[in-house]
This record gives C-alpha cells, structure tokens and sequence, in this order.
C-alpha cells in the first residue's frame, strides 16, 4: 500500500514538473517572439518613413498613440497623419535609418530603444543631419502606444 502510494507521488510529481517546465519554455519562447515583433514594428516605423507611405506609418500606431517630438506631441492617428505629410513638406528629400540593432526588453508593455540618423535636405537645399535616440512602447496589439524621439546635443567644448 505504502509503496503505491509512492509511486502515484512520484508520478504525479514528474508529471507537474514536467509541465511547468513545458509552460516555462512556452512563455519564454512567447517571449523572444513578442521581441522580435516589436523590433519588427521598429523596423517598419523607418521604412514606411523612408517610404513616404504616411497610411501604413501611421497605422503603426494604436488609435489613441502618440508621438513625442518637438515642437509638440502629436496624438492620434489624425496628428500623426499631419505629422509625417508636414515632415516632406519641410524636407523633400528626407531619409531615417536606425544605425544599431534596436534593445528591447519588457516590463508593461514591450520598450524598444533604437539609435538613428536623420538625413535631409530643405526646401533650398541646405543639407541637414541629425542623430539621436527613440524610445518606443509596444502594446499587447503589438501597436505603437507612445515614442519619442530624443537629440543628440553635442556637449560645449
Ligand atoms: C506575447 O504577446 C501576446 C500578445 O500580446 C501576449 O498575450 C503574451 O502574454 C505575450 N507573452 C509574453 C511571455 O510576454
């Protein structure tokens, strides 16, 4: 009797461990995927910009996203719409590209840091550079809920 009972123990022991092991792996997994996907929203936030494709940039977006920037932030799918139709109004001829593999962890919501480099030239030609960092969180609909974009200042020598 007592040696049954042991069995079904050890039975019913490797069988929890065994699945919460699984579970474990499943969620990592779930994980790095959810990773991967956010990175991938990155990825797209600078090709459609590239693009000039303002629908699908804006589509990034969850429908109440926001977009800290200077001068102001813009809200919405519609200020985010008149904030990348003004970007090519100001600067024809504009590129964004990400110079470092984008980091990314998670903590409420998916966090992507990604650096950049901004290259344009205005309406008269004058040639523009900048760099800098973005800071992304990505919803569980895998959708932009707020970034902003930071400049690199050079310090005074
Ligand atoms: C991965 O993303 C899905 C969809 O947002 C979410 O339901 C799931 O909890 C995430 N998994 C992990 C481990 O973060």
């Amino acid at each position: 009797m007592g040696s049954k009972l042991l069995i079904l123990t050890f039975f019913v022991l490797s069988c929890i461990s065994v699945c919460s092991c699984r579970l474990s792996t499943h969620l990592s997994n779930d994980l790095a995927a959810n990773k991967t996907k956010a990175i991938e929203v990155v990825e797209a936030y600078a090709r459609h910009l590239n693009n000039h494709d303002c629908v699908s940039w804006v589509n990034l977006f969850a429908e109440d996203g926001i977009k800290y920037d200077e001068p102001e932030p813009s809200v919405g799918h519609k200020g985010l719409k008149a904030f990348c139709e003004g970007i090519y109004e100001e600067l024809p001829s504009f590129f964004y590209t990400l110079t470092e593999t984008p980091l990314v962890t998670s903590s409420k919501g998916l966090r992507v840091l990604s650096k950049w480099l901004i290259g344009a030239a205005d309406k008269n030609g004058k040639p523009l550079g900048q760099t800098g960092i973005g800071s992304y969180i990505i919803n569980n609909d895998f959708k932009i809920q707020e970034c902003t974009g930071y400049d690199d200042i050079p310090l005074p020598q």
